[in-house]
């Protein structure tokens, strides 16, 4: 019989007004990703990291929330996409995917990779990442101009990287994915990425090699849907899903009684709309929510796993039956679990189905926080995050779990690239024209870049804003070019104080007006 916990309570005010950690406990860290898409108004791509997860594994349906009003209506308008997926090894190129550049600016070449051709969709993927899915659109909920547009993909082709077919499956997992943990990294004032331990519970062979070792070695194959079931098409399958965050959603029955299902997949998140989760079209836990409108996530950790297991094949769903204690809410009527520790208490804000699937989307407003005690008085989110469990798929398809290290948790400690006074040059998606002249006068104060270069970049910028898209194509061409190699430079140069030498003497040749004038 598992423990009752003495609990603290957070309202919705308290949420989002206390200290972080209080809005940091009421999430799972998820899958960073790398979507590829193209604009199909000017034919530009656009790649960026998002957090992704798994709504469905079969058939293999992707989410993730774009915040960019740009990039919503380019998700809005595509039918094709392809998520590259990268691994711990390119936390720097995530990084610097993650720059918000002037449209039409590859983040890939930015980021100093290439393209991967694809073989079922349109745009490219990206080579250097061990996993790239080719997806076709699914649906875009688009939830009002301050809320992520939300994206699901259908995964209708996979290239994988044949060295993780051959590592086992916890060296694949401690190599990938990247997870998005904790939002405030002390160093980068944003996103901090994790990794999952590759500890596994439930017998998983023990590592045959180190992963940075095993690594990947560069041959690549690709498997589509329909070739999914075969025995190269599902271990293909099996090496691109991702770990899955598992946790129990209570609702009230039609019995009158309140009952618990075992989920995994969907987002638990910090962003609005934090809750996203899947759930089978005409189940009694859709039925029931659908009906009342509200539920409650609690989430297990580690040491209650064995338990966790059990209620996947349960008879019943009744938490009485199921030797689960009903911790009363503080915000809904519908009640938590005693024994775990963090329960998370929403309200339906949308449950939709999804046309031609099985399951329904629902998502959920925080409105209420149950914490233990004394996890909210001595741990941290390290320890806590390392105790919540992830499923994955081993060999065969049989579901076994994944934690993450809390060594791992915020992998490295990175410089921070773009300004530290507004928080990176990122920090704000449809900002980068602010974000950037922060930028460079930072960078103008710190004596890396001189007056007349910094005024040739600004002028750079305003024309490839004010005549980039009506300049002929050589024009555009060329000025495209230059931008990019010069935010490349300038963006790598951060990592490497040395390289700012580079970018003096490339900048020296070319004349302070340019060739447009202004
Ligand atoms: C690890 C990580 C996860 C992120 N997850 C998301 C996300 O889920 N949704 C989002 O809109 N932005 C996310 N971002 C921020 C975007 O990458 C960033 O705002 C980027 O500039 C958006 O590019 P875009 O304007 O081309 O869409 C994430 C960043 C990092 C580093």
């Amino acid at each position: 019989m598992l423990e009752t916990r003495e609990r603290v309570f957070f309202d919705e005010v308290d949420m989002t007004t206390k200290q972080e950690t209080v809005a940091e406990l009421s999430k799972m860290p998820r899958t960073a990703v790398l979507p590829v898409v193209r604009d199909p108004s000017t034919g530009y791509l656009n790649a960026a990291p998002y957090s992704a997860g798994v709504m469905s594994v079969e058939p293999y349906h992707i989410i993730f929330g774009v915040k960019s009003w740009d990039t919503k209506l380019v998700f809005q308008e595509v039918e094709e996409f392809v998520v590259a997926v990268p691994t711990r090894n390119q936390l720097d190129h995530i990084w610097t995917m993650a720059c918000a550049v002037p449209h039409g600016i590859s983040e890939i070449e930015i980021a100093g990779w290439t393209e991967l051709p694809s073989r079922m969709v349109q745009p490219p993927g990206i080579s250097e990442c061990p996993i790239n899915l080719e997806c076709r659109k699914v649906r875009t909920l688009a939830l009002g101009r301050a809320l992520r547009t939300i994206v699901i993909g259908e995964v209708v082709g996979v290239d994988v990287d044949r060295g993780l077919l051959r590592m086992d499956r916890a060296d694949a997992c401690r190599l990938l994915p990247m997870h998005e943990a904790i939002q405030k990294h002390p160093y980068t004032n944003t996103y901090a990425l994790s990794v999952l331990s590759g500890e596994v519970r439930n017998g998983w062979a023990p590592r045959s090699s180190d992963p940075e070792e095993a690594g990947t070695d560069g041959e690549r194959l690709f498997v589509s849907h329909r070739e999914r079931k075969s025995p190269k098409g599902s271990a293909a399958y099996l090496c691109s899903t991702f770990p899955m965050p598992t946790y129990i959603v209570t609702f009230l029955g039609q019995d009158g009684v309140w009952h618990g299902v075992p989920i995994s997949g969907g987002l638990i998140m910090h962003t609005k709309p934090a809750v996203q989760i899947p759930l089978l079209k005409g189940s009694a836990v859709y039925e029931c929510i659908k009906a009342r409108g509200e539920f409650v996530i609690s989430i297990p950790v580690r040491a209650e796993l064995g338990y966790l297991e059990q209620l996947f094949d349960a008879p019943s769903t009744r938490l009485e039956d199921l030797g689960l204690v009903a911790a009363p809410s503080g915000s809904i009527k519908t009640p938590g679990i005693a024994q775990f520790p963090v329960n998370i208490e929403c309200t339906v804000y949308l449950l939709e189905d999804i046309p031609g699937q099985n399951y329904a989307l629902l998502l959920g407003k925080k409105v209420g926080l149950n914490v233990d005690q004394a996890t909210f008085q001595n741990c941290d989110h390290e320890t806590l995050y390392s105790q919540y469990p992830y499923a994955v798929y081993d060999w065969g398809w049989v579901r076994k779990w994944a934690f993450h290290d809390p060594q791992l948790l915020p992998v490295k400690p990175l410089p921070t690239w773009g300004s530290r006074y507004n928080g990176g040059w990122w920090g704000g998606p449809e900002q980068w024209q602010t974000g950037m002249q922060f930028w460079l006068l930072e960078l103008l104060m710190s004596n890396y870049l001189h007056e007349d270069e910094y005024h040739k970049i600004k002028r750079w910028v305003s024309w490839w804003r004010s005549e980039g898209y009506w300049a002929p194509e050589g024009l555009r061409g060329e000025l495209r070019e230059r931008l990019t190699s010069l935010l490349r430079m300038m963006v790598w140069a951060h990592r490497d104080f040395e390289k700012w030498q580079e970018i003096h003497q490339w900048l020296a040749r070319f004349p302070y007006e340019g060739r447009w004038g202004c």
